[in-house]
């Protein structure tokens, strides 16, 4: 009988993927198991219940060019066209970073200060610099639905700004969150949002990969925005920049209250804790650690 009319059931096609897959990923069986539910449209409970079943050959060709996708090393959250952050869904594809649980700390950061600190919610805005899939601002803005606080999201990345669009009109906040292309805090004083605003929380999850590690990341994190994970000078060129600009603003402002959390490598806090103590008097900080006690975010706020 040729090969072609030779019936499969779908527990012999995962096994014969399984050690490919092995190959390039960590979990192989997470990995088959999503790829298996999307191509056939069905659901978790009903992959493990249909492994014995036969396969016709349209079924069989929808599981190979998925799973051809992700020996190709293209990271699932590609296939897929979306990724889970902070509990809800954001529609990703390559012109933008997939988001990572490591930057729910700055979400978590950001609340609790709107938390604490009980600000005049119309005289608040909220920025997000390097906002990519949006993932952090929507996540900021679904959780504090019922304030009237200002949000500015911001990427230099044209595409980028495409997929935000996308995730702010499927979780209904396009009329809430403003969008707009800029390098980094450039022109940010000519806003109106900003000269009305009395407290203004910065979030930013900027490239931080220094260039000679970036070229032993995986080939999967290298299908992700090269723009979205390199900076210049051991990884710190933006996140200094950033830096420079918030002091030029506390000190032009001093009506105002800067509140910063910033995204970092654990390897860049004593570099960061250096340029800030400089500036001590303008501004105070505090690192924050991740689940792993990682250094992962440092909180600036203006004196
Ligand atoms: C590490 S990604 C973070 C994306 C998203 N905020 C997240 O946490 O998943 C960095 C983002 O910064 C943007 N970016 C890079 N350089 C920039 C610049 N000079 N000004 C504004 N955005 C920039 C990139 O386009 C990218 O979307």
């Amino acid at each position: 009988m040729p090969a072609i009319f030779k019936k499969i059931i779908l527990q012999e096609l995962v096994d014969f993927y399984k050690k490919k897959i092995k190959k390039i990923s960590t979990t192989p069986d997470l990995d088959l198991q999503i790829l298996v539910c999307k191509a056939l449209n069905i659901s978790k409970e009903r992959y493990y219940l249909q492994r014995n079943q036969n396969l016709n050959q349209w079924k069989i060709f929808k599981i190979k060019r998925l799973i051809g996708k992700r020996l190709k090393n293209i990271p699932i959250a590609y296939i897929l066209g979306k990724k889970e952050f902070f509990g809800l869904d954001f529609r990703v594809n390559p012109d933008v970073l997939i988001p990572r649980p490591d930057s729910e700390l700055l979400v978590e950061k950001a609340l609790s200060l709107v938390e604490k600190e009980k600000f005049e919610p119309s005289k608040s805005l909220i920025v997000d610099v390097g906002t990519g899939s949006g993932c952090l601002i929507i996540s900021i803005a679904k959780n504090l639905a019922e304030k009237k606080i200002n949000f500015l999201a911001l990427d230099y990345s044209k595409k980028a700004l495409k997929i935000v669009r996308k995730n702010l009109i499927f979780h209904k906040l396009e009329n809430k969150i403003k969008l707009n292309r800029s390098n980094l805090l450039n022109k940010i004083e000519k806003r109106n949002c900003f000269k009305a605003s009395q407290t203004i929380i910065i979030t930013a999850n900027l490239p931080y990969i220094d260039p000679d590690a970036y070229l032993k990341l995986s080939l999967e994190v290298k299908k992700e925005p090269k723009a979205a994970l390199i900076a210049k000078n051991k990884g710190l060129f933006l996140i200094k920049k950033i830096i420079n600009q918030i002091i030029l603003l506390i000190q032009n402002y001093k009506n105002k209250n800067f509140f910063v959390f910033l995204e970092i490598d654990f390897s860049q806090k004593n570099r960061l804790k250096e340029l800030l103590k400089f500036h001590s008097k303008y501004l105070k900080f505090r690192f924050h650690k991740d689940l792993t006690q990682k250094t992962r975010v440092v909180e600036i706020w203006s004196k």
